[in-house]
């Protein structure tokens, strides 16, 4: 076995040693990396050399991956694998007001299968700034009083795409919109792998609480991401030159942090979705 994870402290988040980006990892290794996200939300391997194929085959052993909808920004070597560009010079560079993921949000939460981990592996980073926050949602879950966990248990809430991202998304064409109609999701997942509870909810996608009027709905939203969002449940990632951060994203939520003007460049890939989504029993 040459893997080794070290937790991090904090509410989430493990290093993973002994990764590398060339050949590929025993089932045994692998397992005590997927072990890994499961058991603490995020895993960080530092030091790895780009190498684009080695990533999509590697992070694809979580699940398959999905391309993204916004297909200008495929990387040529896979279309699993995008590019989030920015301040790089290069037509590659996105130029959306504010970075691409700068805003709280679940990966794909606004599609019908929302993804079950994403990986971000950094090409370029700033040399201040453009750090990855991400919030623990089990955590949330778990820190919510026990009167708001009854109160939710049943609900569903609308997810729409760029619905509250503040300039961080670019206009979907008309052929990408018609295949993102708004979906629903339930309130309260169950993470099929580790039984736990999670508090599925981000500001960026949801628009609202189905089951109750508008002024309801916006104030419980407004309770729930106000509380998700406190400091003791969130990791912030400081990047290194050719790290890989993996985030199980069904249990946690995310956002890039709009604070430099220097190039960063990242590759992120997509898990899909694995599971049958409902309301947690
Ligand atoms: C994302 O939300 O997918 C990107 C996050 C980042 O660039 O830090």
């Amino acid at each position: 076995m040459s893997i080794k994870i070290e937790p991090l402290d904090g509410p989430m988040g493990a290093l993973v040693h002994g990764l590398e980006s060339s050949g590929r990892l025993s089932d045994e290794d692998f397992a005590t990396v997927e072990q890994a996200m499961y058991d603490h939300v995020a895993i960080v391997a530092p030091d790895l050399e780009e190498n684009v194929p080695w990533m999509r085959d590697f992070t694809a052993r979580f699940g398959p991956l999905v391309p993204h909808v916004l297909d200008q920004y495929h990387h040529p070597e896979g279309f699993e694998v995008s590019i989030i560009a920015r301040n790089t010079g290069t037509s590659e560079s996105r130029s959306t007001a504010k970075p691409a993921g700068a805003f709280w949000h679940s990966d794909l939460s606004y599609e019908k299968k929302p993804s079950d981990a994403i990986f971000l592996y950094s090409t370029q980073i700033p040399s201040k700034g453009g750090d990855t926050l991400a919030a623990n949602m089990y955590l949330a879950y778990d820190g919510l009083p026990e009167k708001t966990k009854t109160r939710i248990e049943n609900l569903t809430t609308t997810h729409r795409w760029g619905w509250n991202t503040g300039g961080a998304t670019p206009t979907l064409t008309q052929e990408q919109l018609d295949t993102h109609p708004d979906v629903v999701h339930p309130v309260v997942r169950r993470h099929p792998k580790t039984g736990r509870k999670i508090l599925f909810v981000n500001p960026g996608y949801v628009m609202r609480i189905n089951e109750v009027g508008q002024q309801e709905s916006d104030e419980l939203l407004e309770e729930l991401f106000e509380h998700a969002l406190k400091p003791e449940y969130q990791y912030r990632h400081r990047w290194e030159l050719n790290m890989l951060l993996g985030i199980d994203n069904r249990a946690s939520m995310h956002a890039a942090v709009d604070d430099y003007t220097e190039p960063r460049r990242m590759l992120r890939m997509i898990v899909g979705c694995t599971e049958k989504m409902g309301i947690a029993a």
